[in-house]
């Protein structure tokens, strides 16, 4: 996606050979115009020949594009929750999310109420790295025994191996931007050209 790919290279700060800082418009404060641009573009891709009855992301930062993309198919937006809820009791699904940054593991939970066998669900997330995140949430759609229509990725970092992991457990995973290589000293953010699919 052309503007988003601008919009990294104005406003991305390189902080190391693999994090980029991305606050401006993605993980802080959000660009609306662009935001809903996005969910146009997964709208696009995943609509051709697919069902989406709802829409599933992870707190926080996938709520917003997550939001736009669900608004587009004209469904329900589910976002799993990182904490447990007073008011979620038992009946939740619940997966368990490695973090290789933090070197922990979370539990993400999601409510039974909202997602059930009947559903075709579209998994959106701002970035992929090594994909924990993603297969915690491919995990909750298969507890629930949805279908997945696939997963939408705004920033794929196609150096860290998550990308190809999902693609290789046959996941039909899509990404606006896919970044080949940060390097933090010369300031440059390399792309792919053609994105993989
Ligand atoms: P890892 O595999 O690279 O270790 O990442 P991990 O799954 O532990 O994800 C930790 C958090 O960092 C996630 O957000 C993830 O989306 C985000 N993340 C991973 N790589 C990058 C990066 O290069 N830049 C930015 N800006 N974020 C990255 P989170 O903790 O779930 O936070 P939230 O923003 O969704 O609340
Ligand atoms: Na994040
Ligand atoms: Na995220």
């Amino acid at each position: 996606m052309k503007l988003l790919k601008e919009k990294i290279q104005q406003e991305g700060i390189i902080l190391s050979e693999s994090v980029l800082k991305v606050d401006s418009f993605l993980n802080h404060q959000i660009d609306p115009d662009l935001t809903v641009a996005m969910g146009k573009d997964f709208y696009q891709h995943f609509s051709k020949g697919k069902k989406v009855t709802k829409v599933l992301t992870i707190e926080s930062s996938g709520i917003a594009v997550g939001l736009t993309t669900a608004l587009e198919f004209g469904v329900p937006l589910v976002f799993a929750r990182k904490k447990k809820s007073l008011t979620m009791n038992n009946e939740v699904f619940v997966s368990k999310v490695y973090s290789f940054t933090k070197q922990e593991t979370n539990e993400i939970t999601v409510s039974k109420k909202f997602l059930s066998a009947d559903d075709h669900v579209l998994i959106i997330d701002d970035f992929l790295a090594n994909g924990e995140a993603a297969l915690g949430l491919v995990s909750i759609v298969q507890q629930a025994g949805a279908s997945l229509a696939g997963m939408g990725i705004v920033i794929e970092k196609a150096f860290q191996d998550g990308g190809q992991k999902l693609r290789n457990a046959g996941f039909h995973v899509y990404s606006l931007a896919q970044i080949i290589r940060l390097d933090h000293e010369k300031k440059k953010i390399e792309f792919r050209e053609e994105a993989l699919v």
